[in-house]
């Protein structure tokens, strides 16, 4: 087994779960409209995930990580005969997620307030149309390499879910983590890099709005680079 892979198939989860105290507002928001988001792992067997929602939906999208929730909300806001999972520890962000639907009426968004990990795995075989990864955290430590989340332990599991065709979207601004993402993923047999073009990489296509992380490393002087993938057809 290789130092990758060990410590990250314990599930354990890196990073921070709260951070300031959250406005009464949106302290609200998490006792009165999270409960009615909330998907809930399955004690057994497979969530099927066009049933989170009220309205048939033509496909279902997922976002891993969301942070402030910007772009799960745009994407919802613009795709309504799409269902939305998105997935995010830290509470905070959970909260600005849903301030943003409430403010938008969205009714197409469902929420993992925590790890996507279960939730992926809880997921029956090619029943995603697109998944979301934007801005994960670096880790940037040679020896913390193995909490990225895209990587030897996740790519498996997100290629499991995700349909023949599905797109897998991928961003950052950070060197390293672009590098490592794209050499795990462009040597994953299940993936296939869709660039077209020497430049295609560096800009973020009109269908792919912009998150906090991204603002930021741009006012930071940063450059992200967006990455798309398909997701091979099954053998
Ligand atoms: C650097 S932030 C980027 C947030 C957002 N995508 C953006 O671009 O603004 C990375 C986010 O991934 C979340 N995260 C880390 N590990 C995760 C996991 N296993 N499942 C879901 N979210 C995770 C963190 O809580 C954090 O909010």
């Amino acid at each position: 087994m290789s130092d990758d892979t060990a410590p990250q198939q314990r599930m354990i989860l890196y990073g921070r779960r709260r951070g300031r105290p959250l406005r009464k507002q949106r302290s609200g928001l998490l006792e009165t409209l999270l409960p009615r988001l909330e998907v809930a792992l399955p004690e057994t067997g497979r969530l099927d995930p066009a049933s989170l929602f009220d309205r048939p939906v033509r496909d279902v999208w997922f976002e891993v990580g969301f942070g402030g929730g910007e772009h799960l909300a745009a994407q919802a806001a613009a795709n309504p005969d799409i269902g939305f999972i998105g997935c995010e520890p830290f509470i905070n962000g959970v909260a600005s997620l849903l301030q943003h639907v409430e403010v938008l009426g969205l009714t197409n968004v469902r929420v993992v307030p925590d790890d996507a990990r279960p939730i992926l795995d809880a997921l029956p075989d090619a029943c995603i149309g697109r998944a979301f990864v934007l801005f994960p955290d670096p880790w940037p430590k040679a020896r913390h390499a193995f909490r990225r989340f895209i990587g030897p332990d996740n790519l498996p599991r997100l290629a499991r879910v995700l349909k023949d065709g599905a797109e897998l979207r991928l961003a950052t601004d950070d060197r390293q983590l672009s590098r490592w993402m794209l050499e795990h993923t462009w040597r994953h047999p299940d993936f296939a890099w869709t660039a077209q073009g020497a430049d295609d990489w560096r800009v973020r296509p009109a269908d792919w709005p912009e998150t906090r992380y991204e603002r930021k490393a741009i006012e930071a002087g940063r450059r992200p680079v967006f990455l798309r993938f398909r997701r091979r057809p099954r053998g």
